[in-house]
């Protein structure tokens, strides 16, 4: 392995932030494949890779803009609450185009009685950060969305993952939607809490 520049790595890992608003440009499929593939370097339990990944776009990305749009509804009324006025009105401005965003990944978990239920489902995530580092690293942006929960049994349909062996078995869940492309904006970095959040131990 040659040498990685620790300055470098840390400003990669500094540098993501999600991008919710998207230049109309598609995204070339060797690029698509490399940021899959270094999703599929995570590590997970037991090696089992449970990881699945649906790559939406084109007309099929266009028809899920209504999916996102119901699922908003579901969450409207607690951003309602907790988000300034501008904030709410982007974000439902988002949820309604997804920023324009031209590639939508929904990332599955296969789970099996043989691992732990929050050991697979932690494995999964770990393979959708590092989807979103490579994001950086190929100049695009990316936002994980855990929005599409709110209608699970709708985008397990209408990805047609209902008709898999394995999700009749129980053993597919969709766990978040990534949203992904060109960033054709600039947000501040969400300010990070340091305060209470390690305890060390002697
Ligand atoms: C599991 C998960 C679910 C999320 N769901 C949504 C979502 O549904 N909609 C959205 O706009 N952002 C979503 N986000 C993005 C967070 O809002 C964002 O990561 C957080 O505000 C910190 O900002 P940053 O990513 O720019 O550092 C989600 C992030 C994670 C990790």
């Amino acid at each position: 392995m040659g040498q990685i520049n620790r300055d470098d790595f840390y400003e990669l890992i500094k540098a993501r932030k999600s991008i919710r608003q998207f230049k109309k440009q598609e995204v070339p499929a060797e690029v698509l494949n490399r940021i899959l593939e270094a999703a599929m370097h995570a590590p997970s339990g037991k090696n089992r890779q449970n990881w699945r990944f649906f790559v939406v776009q084109g007309q099929k990305r266009d028809e899920y803009l209504k999916y996102s749009q119901k699922s908003w509804l579901n969450i409207k009324d607690i951003l309602h609450e907790r988000l300034k006025p501008s904030l709410y009105a982007f974000t439902e401005r988002f949820f309604f185009t997804l920023g324009d965003a031209p590639v939508l990944i929904f990332a599955y978990s296969q789970n099996s009685s043989e691992e732990k239920h929050y050991t697979s489902i932690g494995s999964v995530y770990m393979a959708v950060e590092n989807l979103n580092l490579a994001c950086v690293a190929e100049g695009l942006g990316s936002c994980t969305m855990g929005a599409p929960l709110e209608i699970k049994k709708e985008v397990d349909e209408f990805l047609g993952v209902t008709e898999l062996e394995d999700y009749k078995k129980g053993e597919l869940e969709l766990l978040c939607g990534i949203v992904l492309g060109y960033p054709d904006h600039n947000p501040p970095k969400a300010p990070r809490q340091i305060e209470g959040r390690v305890t060390w131990l002697k």
